[in-house]
């Protein structure tokens, strides 16, 4: 199931009848490896992602898969989903040791279910990652399902799975480490063979299990009030007129539906839902083309085509396309329209940026030209206003009862005879951020998100 990445050839064979399931390079100019077969128990491949690093020796390749317990008691669990990694530098072991394998094979319980509760849903169908490029960080989003057919979806932060990667115990494993962690990516060294590297590789070769279990941000499944099941899920990046990215969710349903779903720090907001199919059979495959900016949705039956941006669908109002909080669409102020976002569109115009600390207070000054005119301020255009705390020769914005300074896009709005001016704007940006590019900041909690769509200019 994978592909071509620097002229070498990964693949992961799910396990079928007879044969073990595998993790392989099996093309290329670099050494072909392969899994030992004790590491991986029916492994069903949900999905992998090439995990990007600025430094090329450290790039991985991330597998999601299922294993299955054949032999589990009826009252057992017999599935486990799990998440194993290497290194795309892996140039295999020594003769007498991993010499065809992988030496930074690694992998980790992946869990998926409200808390510590019996609830939990073992079995990974399927796995979409997002990343920023070059950046080891975005988020994993996993379809689950547990023994009764019902199916929910988890995310997981990339920075906390490649953190247990890197500093978890190994399961079964107590003594110290001696040199360089086992496992690790690293560049391949003419005096390699040393007495430590050995150990290394026996280490991987009986441990290759972390102890730490990945579990989903915010504990739980992500909350979404639907009573189909999701039967496919892809997902996309999404640049918004405000300057943030955001993750959206396409999820396919049992019933022939499509849900677009927004997924913030916030939790969940379903955008729009679409019945696109004349028979009500399940949704069996999507694919994003983001070159064209469609979506294909498959059932056994028919194949249709989507807009990503399918902002016409939000009525001809400001209020209503930017209630939508759809990240494609924007205002159109000049033709009062809710359009896709044009392409090469400059977002980092106006708003001044402003760095805030989470616990300082912070005002915005507007500058008052005209004694004639009313100053006020915006956020997210048209939803809400603020008075100025106190004027004179600055309308100032400042803390008060329902006025969340905290990030987003503030713009002073000058009304004289029913004209309207922008008079200055400012971008509050949390310090101490990661984000914006990163889209784990999307994931902390700390950070509230803008509304997704402001205006165009
Ligand atoms: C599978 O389940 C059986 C029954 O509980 C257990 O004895 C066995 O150790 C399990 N196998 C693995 C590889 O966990
Ligand atoms: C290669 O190994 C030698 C000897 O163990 C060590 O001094 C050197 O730092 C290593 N080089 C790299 C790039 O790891
Ligand atoms: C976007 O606008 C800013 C400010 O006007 C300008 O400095 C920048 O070069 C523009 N970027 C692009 C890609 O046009
Ligand atoms: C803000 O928080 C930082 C770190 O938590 C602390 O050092 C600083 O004293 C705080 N400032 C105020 C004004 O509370």
């Amino acid at each position: 199931v994978f592909g071509l990445l620097d002229g070498s050839l990964y693949s992961a064979m799910s396990s079928v009848a007879g044969h073990a399931g595998s993790i392989r390079r099996t093309f290329g100019s670099q050494k072909l490896l392969k899994t030992e077969n004790v590491w991986l128990l029916n492994p069903q491949f949900a999905g992998a992602a090439i995990m990007p690093s600025t430094l090329k020796y450290k790039e991985e390749i991330y597998f999601f898969f299922s294993e299955l317990n054949k032999t589990a008691r009826v009252d057992e669990e017999p599935y486990r989903a799990r998440i194993g990694r290497i290194c795309t530098v892996d140039e295999g072991g020594i003769k007498a040791l991993l010499a065809d394998s992988w030496t930074t094979f690694m992998k980790a319980r992946v869990m998926c279910g409200a808390g510590n509760t019996q609830q939990q849903y073992n079995n990974m169908k399927q796995a979409v990652v997002l990343t920023a490029q070059d950046k080891r960080a975005g988020v994993l989003y996993g379809l689950f399902s547990n023994a009764w057919g019902r199916t929910v979806i988890c995310a997981y932060s990339i920075e906390d799975i490649d953190q247990a990667f890197s500093t978890s115990k190994l399961k079964g494993y107590s003594s110290p480490f001696i040199g360089s962690r086992p496992g690790m990516c690293v560049r391949k060294n003419s005096t390699a063979g040393g007495h430590n590297d050995i150990k290394n590789l026996g280490v991987i070769r009986y441990h290759p299990e972390i102890e730490d279990v990945i579990r989903p941000v915010g504990v739980a499944p992500l909350d979404l009030p639907t009573d189909d099941q999701i039967t496919h899920a892809v997902a996309d990046i999404v640049l918004a007129v405000n300057d943030e990215h955001y993750s959206v969710l396409y999820l396919g349903t049992d019933q022939g539906k499509v849900l677009k779903v927004l997924h913030s720090s916030e939790g969940v907001f379903i955008i729009s839902q679409y019945s696109l199919f004349h028979n009500e059979g399940p949704v069996l495959n999507m694919a994003i083309d983001s070159q064209k900016g469609h979506l294909y949705v498959g059932t056994a039956m028919e194949v249709q085509r989507l807009p990503l941006a399918d902002c016409s669908r939000y009525g001809d109002t400001c209020r209503e396309c930017i209630l939508s909080r759809d990240p494609y669409c924007g205002w159109d102020r000049s033709r009062r329209k809710c359009i896709p976002i044009p392409p090469g569109y400059n977002r980092s115009t106006s708003p001044r940026e402003v760095l805030v600390q989470s616990n300082t207070s912070i005002f915005l000054p507007c500058p008052v030209r005209s004694f004639h005119a009313t100053y006020r301020w915006v956020k997210d255009n048209c939803v809400k206003n603020y008075p100025c705390l106190f004027s004179g020769d600055f309308c100032v914005l400042g803390p008060a009862i329902d006025t969340p300074l905290k990030e987003g896009v503030f713009r002073c709005i000058a009304t004289e005879d029913g004209f309207k001016v922008e008079v200055i704007s400012f971008r509050l940006v949390n310090d101490g951020r990661l984000l914006a590019a990163s889209l784990a900041s999307t994931l902390g909690p700390s950070i509230l998100l803008a509304m997704a769509t402001l205006w165009l200019h």
